[in-house]
């Protein structure tokens, strides 16, 4: 474990823009966060149904200055208090996360402040570390987003096994994918989370995906299929389809795989803490059930606020500071990492 025990207080100013969030933050030792600013592109990806990652990335040109200026003065600082600017490099949209790393490269070399590259992933997972002053390593994590399905054996601060991750869709992209084919539109995740309280989750029989031979890995293409094969079907027998019976129904199949796979987890690896992070963990009703699931074994349940679920930049400070007593320092031939593999 890390001796945390620093004399100094490490000021970091984080930056991510790896999808369509242009997001700054001011954080104090990993856990304090003194701003978190977010410009978030969804109205504009709406009217597409999706990310248009070029539109994303003119819309980050656009908006880091302002965004950074603000977190910084939301901390009351000025970059001359900064000691270390972190920021994504991967994995993530190419040319978004360009102007993230851009941005933190170019303000390292004027300022001769230290510069960090984080892994997207490993700052969702250090996520947990802000409103969870007590939580440290070693503990499971299940990473839910859009982009990814991990379920991580955080060893130490940055130390990471991957345990299971998706042979397909992730969770998120399965919750987008799903809520278009219904008509809710994008961004699926939370319109399906809102219209599942009116459904049964029981309604509709859909499957819970088991993938051969890595018990940990997730498959969600086929429940996709099965949501799409049951649509098809209503609409050939003219039957209205109950939008929210089919919400609820996929929210329980996938809910129930990923607390199947994280128990399984915790028992093989007797974990005694487990935590989730990512978009998809701001769902309240995995959240319940991973909580109740938790619970019956006596296990320790870590979650962020939802805010802190998706994607921002404070848990990008929080993940930099552990880099940052670990060493860890990027030179100014930093580069965007699209797909950056956790650990490396
Ligand atoms: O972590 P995130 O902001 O970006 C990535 O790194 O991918 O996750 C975005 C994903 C989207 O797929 C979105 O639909 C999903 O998280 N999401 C949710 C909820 N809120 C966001 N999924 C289920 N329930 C939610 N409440
Ligand atoms: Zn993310």
């Amino acid at each position: 474990m890390i001796n945390q025990n620093t004399e100094k207080e490490i000021k970091i100013l984080a930056i991510e823009s790896s999808c369509d969030e242009t997001a700054a933050a001011v954080v104090v030792n990993g856990r304090d966060v003194r701003s978190n600013v977010i410009s978030s592109q969804i109205d504009l990806h709406t009217l597409y149904g999706g990310v248009v990652p070029e539109i994303a990335s003119r819309k980050h040109i656009e908006k880091i200055n302002q965004v950074i200026e603000e977190a910084l003065s939301k901390a009351e600082m000025t970059l001359d208090d900064i000691d270390a600017i972190a920021v994504t490099y991967g994995p993530g949209l190419v040319g978004a996360l360009l102007v993230g790393v851009a941005e933190a490269k170019a303000i390292s070399f004027a300022r001769n402040i230290p510069l960090i590259g984080v892994h997207h992933i490993e700052g969702h997972i250090s996520a947990n570390y802000i409103e969870n002053k007590d939580l440290e390593p070693p503990f499971l994590c299940l990473v839910v987003s859009g982009g990814h399905t991990h379920l991580v054996r955080v060893a130490d601060y940055g130390k990471y096994e991957i345990l299971g991750r998706t042979r397909d869709d992730a969770a998120g992209e399965a919750f987008d994918k799903v809520a278009r084919a219904i008509g809710l539109g994008y961004p699926g995740g939370p319109k399906i989370e809102k219209i599942s309280h009116e459904g049964n989750p029981d309604a509709i029989a859909f499957p819970r995906a088991k993938v051969g031979d890595g018990v940990y890995d997730f498959s969600f293409s086929g429940l996709k299929s099965a949501v799409l094969n049951y649509l098809n079907g209503c609409k050939m027998k003219d039957i209205e389809i109950n939008q929210a019976d089919v919400a609820a129904s996929f929210q329980k199949s996938v809910t129930d795989v990923l607390v199947e796979h994280a128990m399984h987890a915790i028992d093989e690896y007797q974990m005694d803490k487990f935590a989730i992070a990512g978009g998809v963990a701001s769902n309240a009703t995995l959240r319940k059930a991973m909580e109740e699931a938790c619970a019956k074994k006596g296990v320790k349940f870590y979650h962020p606020s939802p805010i802190l679920c998706t994607d921002n930049a404070a848990m990008i400070g929080a993940a930099g500071y552990y880099d940052y007593l670990a060493g860890k320092r990027a030179g100014l031939d930093l580069n965007a990492v699209p797909n950056l593999k956790l650990g490396e």
